[in-house]
């Protein structure tokens, strides 16, 4: 059942290139210039008109919808907001018919995300499921959605389901701008092209995994981690950190780079390892900085590059490399050596990967 891996979560990773494919089969035609997406064609109107967007999730999927605010502003002008299901839930938030709620879940039944979603619906707000188990209790309360079609996910670090979840808020981000003007046709062609190629850049990426389980041995018994991003690569390093404290039960915090000099870099000591997703973009020589700053305080800095980024090669003390992609669609790459990275610690402290301690598949009461 676990196809010759070890683990679920192995597996798991490992199937990305397929679920991501299968994400966009049938819905992406480069060849085209395409994407179709019943959910949302039937649905383009009412998105075009949205005042304003509300991500609603937990955990990964919020990461996912962390992601999504900076590509849905960017692609379709349109203000998002992105909400942990559990405050959103309790806080008496703000809604005015009109709003489109994204609610993202794998399970579909996460209890908060549920209920935020049923008290929105009742004020007025559009729901809108990005869903991975089909026929679940918030893809059949919401209105419209599209599925994530990353199959079964059994490890409870959610892995292929939140690149697919990204798969899907891509598309959706690329076609509405696109649809809104917001995207010109040149950029929306080379989004699309550049979205097709993603399966294959990430079977890339797991070429990877050797050097990452050295990497893991190297830093197991580190107390303490950090993970710092900016821009489209800040959500990731999110991730990133969440990954390493579920499956190795080290301390990890994810920041955006910049936030270090307010608070966090006074922990920053010899030898801490801190992990910079570094791929390249606008903020690539910031980010840089940033990571000198590690140095000259005696971290240690792994970093997250593209290829040939020779910037960081010699910052860095151990880089992992990734092929180029455009900027916005570089944490679907980014992301998967730090679920690598969560597998090994794991795997090199002897521990239960699959099933790690305290924590449920689905989080089924609050
Ligand atoms: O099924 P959901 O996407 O609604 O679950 C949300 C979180 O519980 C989930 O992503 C959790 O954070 C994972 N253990 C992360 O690996």
């Amino acid at each position: 059942e676990k196809g010759g891996y070890k683990h679920f979560m192995l597996k798991e990773i490992f199937e990305q290139p397929t679920a991501v494919f299968d994400c966009l089969r049938g819905r992406l035609d480069a060849k085209a210039g395409t994407i179709r997406m019943g959910g949302i064609d039937r649905q383009l109107d009412l998105l075009k008109e949205a005042k304003r967007i509300i991500l609603v999730g937990c955990g990964t999927s919020w990461h996912a919808g962390l992601l999504a605010e900076y590509v849905f502003e960017e692609l379709c002008r349109v203000p998002v907001e992105v909400e942990y299901a559990s405050e959103f839930r309790y806080r008496n938030p703000v809604i005015h018919p009109g709003d489109v709620i994204i609610a993202i879940s794998q399970s579909g039944e996460t209890a908060d995300t549920l209920v935020a979603l049923e008290n929105a619906k009742n004020q007025g707000a559009f729901i809108f499921g990005v869903v991975n188990v089909v026929g679940s209790s918030i893809a059949r309360l919401s209105q419209a959605g599209a599925y994530t079609h990353a199959g079964p996910e059994i490890g409870v670090a959610s892995t292929k389901a939140f690149t697919a979840q990204l798969t899907v808020l891509y598309l959706i981000a690329i076609k509405l701008g696109y649809a809104k003007g917001t995207l010109s046709r040149d950029r929306y062609l080379h989004l699309i092209n550049e979205l097709a190629l993603i399966p294959d850049k990430i079977t890339e990426v797991l070429k990877t995994a050797p050097e990452v389980a050295c990497l893991a041995g190297k830093y197991k018994n580190a107390r303490d981690f950090l993970f710092l991003g900016r821009g489209y690569n800040f959500p990731i390093a999110l991730e990133g950190a969440l990954k390493l404290k579920e499956i190795s039960y080290i301390h990890a915090e994810g920041y955006p780079a910049a936030e270090m000099k307010h608070g966090p870099i006074a922990l920053v000591e010899e030898s801490l390892p801190v992990v910079f997703v570094a791929t390249k973009d606008a903020y690539h020589e910031k980010l840089a900085s940033n990571a000198q700053e590690i140095k000259a305080r005696k971290g240690n800095v792994l970093a997250i590059i593209t290829e040939r980024d020779t910037l960081f090669e010699e910052i860095a003390d151990d880089t992992i490399a990734v092929p180029a992609s455009d900027e916005i669609l570089a944490p679907l790459l980014s992301v998967v050596p730090l679920q690598l990275l969560a597998y090994y610690t794991g795997l090199a402290k002897g521990l239960d990967v699959d099933k790690p301690r305290n924590l449920a598949k689905s989080v089924t009461v609050e």
